[in-house]
């Protein structure tokens, strides 16, 4: 394998390196740039942020949790990076000491390349683009002073990134989604590494050594949103940033659910196929898509097949796919937005899920016409409430038919009690979650952001 990338303007090249040394250890034991912190060292804390250009701009990502061969063809930029080539400051720089937003500066690092990149990119959502980093001691406050005082400088010369012209890479560097059939097949037992935020810790935390590894982000096709007859088709290795850009119009209760999916840096490297294909029954996307009826796209050498999505979902830790075979992609059909979803995490922003509840849910002439209900967190898998759904069809859509269906919900789960909340919360949480897409529906305002003083 050979790779190239750019890290502050520089090219490098690298031949055969170790293809599951993260970044953050490359820079700082290999490069001497120690600026980029380790602090988790599992993708939550945001002290090891980086900025990463690519063909779909620059996007902040966590450097603990990011292998070397998934930047092949990016530019990064690390905060010795950040200030101008004379030393100048970056006006986020000078921001963040005019409005005091430091303090032991552990984590300042991490936050100086996340509000860079958003200065970049003219983000303004401050309080999503800094979610996954967190500080200890000076308060969010003067930081987000800093951010808004910056957002009305211009952008220096400096930070626009060119991406450095690249060879193919190696075999462990697919191209395309026929490339990784192919590798796939010759390495049934092989590890496939999307975004790395599952296989990133398996490596820093598991200290796992993943055999032979093939490497998504280099799959263009696996890259692409089509639209096509009846729907739309989201290869397998898109990230969950722009499956978020995606449902913004489509359906904006799944989009809403996205903003608290990790955080930006985790976002931006997460794929939707790794998030299906691991088979977690608190993976955030099965129930929005099983609620929507998508169908799984999977593929084995030469052979393709569709499946419902609910159908891969076997038991825990089990799934429909056999030895060599890869998500290729999911579709979601065409239909009029009816979604709800509802996450409930014992932290707001950047934390998994204890429930998440989808509710899709059709009526006419006040009527139950057609009810897909699904939830992650109540099973060991992501699951459909059949007997709910049996209680609402053909019923009047009103308090007391919701009522009934709340009682059938223990025909369909019986939740684990485990560390994110007890199998009673769960059960309590998944009734209300129904009592609130309803209430909803009848234009109740229930979401706590939403209803005023
Ligand atoms: C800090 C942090 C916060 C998180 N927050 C959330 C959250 O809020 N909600 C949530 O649902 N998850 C969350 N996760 C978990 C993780 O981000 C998701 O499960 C993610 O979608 C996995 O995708 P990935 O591309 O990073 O997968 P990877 O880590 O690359 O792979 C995961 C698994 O899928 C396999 N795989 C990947 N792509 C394919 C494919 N195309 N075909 C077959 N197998 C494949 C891999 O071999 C591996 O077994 C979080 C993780 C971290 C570190
Ligand atoms: S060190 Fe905490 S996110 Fe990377
Ligand atoms: S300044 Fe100390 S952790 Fe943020």
């Amino acid at each position: 394998m050979e790779i190239t990338f750019v890290v502050n303007a520089e090219v490098v090249c690298l031949t055969e390196p170790d293809p599951t040394l993260t970044l953050l250890e490359w820079l700082r034991e290999g490069r001497g740039l120690t600026g980029t912190k380790e602090g988790c060292n599992e993708g939550d804390c945001g002290a090891c942020t980086v900025i990463v250009t690519d063909e779909h701009g620059a996007r902040t990502l966590n450097a603990c949790i990011l292998f070397l061969p998934q930047l092949h063809g990016k530019a990064v930029r690390t905060v010795e990076g950040i200030a101008g080539p004379d030393g100048v400051l970056h006006p986020v720089q000078r921001a963040m000491i005019d409005h005091h937003g430091s303090q032991c500066g552990y984590c300042t690092p991490g936050f100086i390349t996340s509000m860079t990149c958003a200065h970049l990119n003219g983000e303004t959502r401050f309080d999503d683009a800094l979610a996954g980093n967190l500080c200890r001691c000076t308060g969010y406050a003067p930081i987000l002073r800093a951010a808004q005082a910056a957002a009305v400088e211009p952008v220096p010369d400096w930070m626009h990134d060119a991406v450095p012209e690249v060879g193919a890479g190696g075999t462990a560097l697919p191209q395309s989604s026929d490339d990784l059939a192919a590798w796939y097949m010759a390495h049934p037992e092989g590890t496939l590494v999307g975004g790395a935020t599952d296989v990133g810790l398996w490596v820093t935390k598991g200290l796992r050594d993943l055999g032979p590894v093939a490497f998504l982000n280099g799959c263009i096709d696996l890259q692409r949103m089509d639209r096509t007859e009846g729907g739309l088709r989201i290869g397998a290795a898109v990230t969950m940033d722009r499956v978020h850009a995606a449902m913004e119009e489509q359906h904006p209760a799944y989009a809403e659910m996205i903003r608290r999916y990790g955080s930006a840096q985790v976002r931006n490297a997460a794929t939707i196929g790794g998030n299906i294909a691991n088979g977690s029954p608190i993976g955030d996307n099965p129930p929005p898509l099983i609620a929507l009826g998508a169908r799984l796209h999977l593929r084995k050498g030469d052979a393709r097949r569709d499946i419902a999505l609910e159908d891969f979902f076997i038991d825990y830790g089990k799934q429909d796919r056999a030895p060599g075979e890869f998500v290729e992609a999911v579709s979601i059909p065409d239909q009029p937005d009816r979604l709800r979803v509802y996450k409930l995490s014992k932290r707001f922003d950047q934390d998994i899920s204890a429930v998440c509840g989808a509710f899709n849910i059709t009526t006419r002439n006040g009527m139950v016409q057609q009810a897909r209900i699904a939830f992650g967190g109540m099973a060991g898998i992501p699951k459909r409430a059949r007997a709910v759904e049996a209680a609402l069809m053909g019923q009047p859509w009103t308090q007391e038919t919701v009522r009934r269906a709340q009682a059938a919900f223990e025909a369909d789960f019986t939740p684990l009690t485990d560390m994110r909340a007890s199998a009673a919360y769960r059960l309590e949480s998944a009734r209300a979650m129904l009592r609130r897409a309803w209430l909803e529906d009848q234009g109740a305002a229930i979401s706590v952001l939403e209803v005023g003083p």
